[in-house]
């Protein structure tokens, strides 16, 4: 019997979303705590096409099955591997990534089952076939996808997604990420749709919002090797104001932002796709990043998640 098994993780976007669909630089971090495993079995009964059965995670599969981002995976992976003969895969996939939370579930979802089916077949995949493989999915999930995802929920540390390659971000403090779920499902989708329209209207602001988060998330690669926390937090709060005039946040996530300022975190905004989804707030200590997750749930977030910024991810 043959079984092959893959796994990811989330992700949370801490500068750059939106502004890195338009070639500028990224910042994503890895979250340890949530994952998605994969287990591709070829061992049952032969057939006479090489077929998939689909995961039993409903509601991932419905957002990727819908969009065409699943079956067109699928295709891809049975060309790639070009299996000859006959063969029936069943793919399993366990999720605790929320969907539509801008965490990464459908970019980690593709890697596992990318990497479970390899496995499957003994094959390995570099890390640009593994990439191109989830960027394809991604791109139908998402519409324009950067790139930025399908490489975070696969890098063990921060990374800095810029002009399509990764670096590994240096870290200078002992930060932390606090991720917080306002509970209500955010669609970037739809929020990459939005931007294009009013930038389609409004080619200034486009620029400005642009080159605005562009320089907030160059300065703040310096702030973060060189352990300047407080001054790194004040950029994050800077892009959250630049994002809720984009229209990507909502008055939910706006009060969550003032929750977690006020209880000590050194800065703080939304993050991934955004019209709903998750926020983050930096601390630079364990401590106040239990108290800022303590007062976010306590003011309604549904749920929080800490991933500090120097530990590396065993995913
Ligand atoms: C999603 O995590 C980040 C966005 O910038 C979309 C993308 O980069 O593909 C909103």
């Amino acid at each position: 019997s043959s079984v092959g098994t893959g796994r990811a993780h989330g992700k949370v976007i801490l500068l750059g979303e939106h502004a890195v669909v338009y070639g500028a630089p990224a910042l994503a971090v890895p979250v340890p705590g949530l994952r998605v495993t994969a287990s591709a079995d070829g061992s049952s009964a032969e057939r006479d096409t090489i077929s998939f059965v689909l995961p039993p995670v409903a509601d991932v599969v419905a957002v990727n099955q819908a969009e065409g981002g699943l079956p067109g995976l699928i295709a891809r992976l049975r060309d790639r591997f070009g299996v000859p003969g006959t063969m029936w895969v069943d793919v399993r996939v366990a999720c605790s990534i929320p969907l539509g939370r801008g965490l990464g579930a459908s970019a980690a979802y593709a890697r596992a089952v990318v990497l479970a089916v390899a496995d499957l077949f003994g094959r390995r995949l570099d890390a640009e076939e593994v990439f191109e493989l989830v960027q394809a999915a991604e791109s139908v999930v998402h519409g324009r996808a950067s790139g930025v995802d399908a490489h975070a929920v696969g890098s063990s540390v921060p990374i800095l997604f810029s002009g399509g390659a990764v670096e590994r971000l240096r870290i200078g403090f002992d930060g932390v990420v606090v991720i917080a779920d306002s509970g209500v499902a955010g669609r970037t989708r739809d929020a990459v749709e939005l931007l294009r329209g009013r930038f389609a209207r409004e080619p200034l602001y486009q620029a400005r919002f642009v080159d605005m988060v562009e320089s907030e998330t160059w300065a703040s690669m310096g702030d973060l090797a060189d352990g300047r926390a407080k001054e790194f937090g004040a950029r994050l709060t800077t892009a959250h104001g630049l994002l809720r005039e984009a229209g990507l946040s909502t008055d939910q996530i706006d009060d969550l932002v003032e929750v977690a300022l006020r209880a000590g975190a050194l800065g703080a905004k939304i993050t991934g796709g955004g019209l709903g989804g998750c926020l983050i707030a930096v601390t630079d200590n364990a401590g106040t990043a239990s108290t800022v997750a303590r007062r976010l749930e306590e003011a309604g977030a549904v749920k929080t998640w800490r991933a500090p910024l120097r530990r590396v991810c065993r995913c």
